[in-house]
C-alpha cells in the first residue's frame, strides 16, 4: 500500500501504527521484509503455530494499534511472523467477519496491513461447507472464482479510493498461483472449484444450498472475498484456498455445528499445514 492510499482516514492512520508495530518487531527478531501473507480461517491456525515452532515471533491482535480482535471460537487473533525455508512470512491467525456485525474497515484491516507492510503474494485460506458431492470433509478446494448471492453489501465497498474502482474480477484468483498450489503434493486430496460468499452468521439452509448449487457454487462459507477482492485492489496476487469441513446444509442428515467445522479443521491439521507451509515456499517474491 502507497502513502497515496493511507493518508485517507482514520482506518488508514491506525493501520500505518500497526504496520509500525509490525515492523518494529520484525526488525527486532532479525527478520527481512516480508514477501508473503497468510490469512488462517476457523480451526486452520495450525500453520502458525507452526511458524512459531520454527522460531517465529508473534503477537496478540489486542496489542498491535488498532487492530479490530475476532469474537469467533478457533479464530485466535494473533499475528506471527517467521521464515517459510528462504522467505520471511506474516501469518494472521484468525479474522473477523461481516456477521460479527463489523464494518468493511474491520474486515479489511488485516489485508491492509498486510499490503502496508508491503506484502503483494496472499494465501488466504476458509472453513467452508461442500456443496459440490465430489467434496467431502478434509478435503481442500483451492478457489478458481466466487459467488457472492444474498450479500446485503458490496464487497470491495470501503472508504479508501483505490477500492471504490471498479475491477474485473476475472483476474481475482491468480493463475499462477493456482496452478502451483494444485501441484503441491499432500495426501489431502484437492480439488478446485467456485466458492459461495453468503452473509451468515447461522449456517445456510438446505433451499439456500439448493440454490447455490444451482448457480454453479462448489463450497460455501461466510468470509475471504472481501479480503481477496481489498488485496488485489492494492496490488497483490491472492491465492484462495477452502478446507472443505463439513458437508452443507440438508446435503446429509447431520446438524451443522461450529464445533464439527473445528473438529474437521483439527483432524487435518498436520497435513494442511505440511502443504502451506509447501504451498508458500512456491510463492516466490
Ligand atoms: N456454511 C457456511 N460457512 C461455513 C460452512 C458452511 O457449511 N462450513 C464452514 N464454514
Amino acid at each position: 500500500m502507497s502513502t497515496r492510499d493511507l493518508h485517507l482516514n482514520d482506518s488508514a492512520d491506525s493501520i500505518s501504527s500497526a504496520v509500525e508495530f509490525v515492523n518494529q518487531a520484525l526488525s527486532r527478531a532479525g527478520l527481512a521484509k516480508p514477501s508473503v501473507g497468510v490469512i488462517l480461517g476457523s480451526g486452520l491456525g495450525c500453520a502458525a503455530d507452526r511458524l512459531i515452532n520454527a522460531g517465529g515471533i508473534s503477537a496478540d491482535y489486542v496489542d498491535i494499534p488498532g487492530m479490530p480482535q475476532p469474537h469467533v471460537t478457533g479464530h485466535h487473533g494473533t499475528l506471527v511472523c517467521g521464515r517459510v525455508k528462504d522467505q520471511s512470512v506474516v501469518m494472521l491467525k484468525g479474522r473477523v467477519h461481516w456477521y460479527e456485525g463489523r464494518v468493511l474497515d474491520d474486515i479489511l484491516f488485516g489485508v491492509r496491513l498486510l499490503a502496508g507492510l508491503g506484502i503483494r503474494k496472499l494465501l488466504v485460506t476458509n472453513a467452508a461447507g461442500g456443496i459440490n458431492p465430489k467434496f467431502s470433509p478434509g478435503d481442500l478446494m483451492v478457489i478458481s472464482s466466487h459467488l457472492r448471492p444474498l450479500l446485503y453489501t458490496v464487497p470491495g465497498r470501503s472508504s479508501f479510493a483505490n477500492a471504490f474502482e471498479m475491477q474485473d474480477s476475472r483476474g481475482l484468483w491468480c493463475n499462477v498461483l493456482r496452478t502451483a498450489a494444485l501441484q503441491t503434493k499432500t495426501p489431502l486430496r484437492i480439488h478446485e472449484g467456485t466458492y459461495a460468499m453468503m452473509p451468515g452468521p447461522c449456517y445456510e439452509t438446505p433451499a439456500e444450498i439448493r440454490m447455490l448449487q444451482k448457480i454453479g457454487a462448489d463450497a460455501v462459507g461466510m468470509s475471504t472475498v472481501p479480503e481477496a477482492v481489498e488485496a488485489v485492489s492494492l496490488g497483490m496476487s491472492v491465492l484462495g484456498v477452502s478446507c472443505i469441513t463439513n458437508c452443507a446444509a440438508g446435503l446429509t442428515d447431520q446438524t451443522l455445528s461450529h464445533s464439527e467445522v473445528t473438529a474437521t479443521a483439527s483432524a487435518i491439521s498436520e497435513p494442511f499445514s505440511e502443504w502451506i507451509w509447501n504451498v508458500v515456499c512456491g510463492m516466490k517474491p
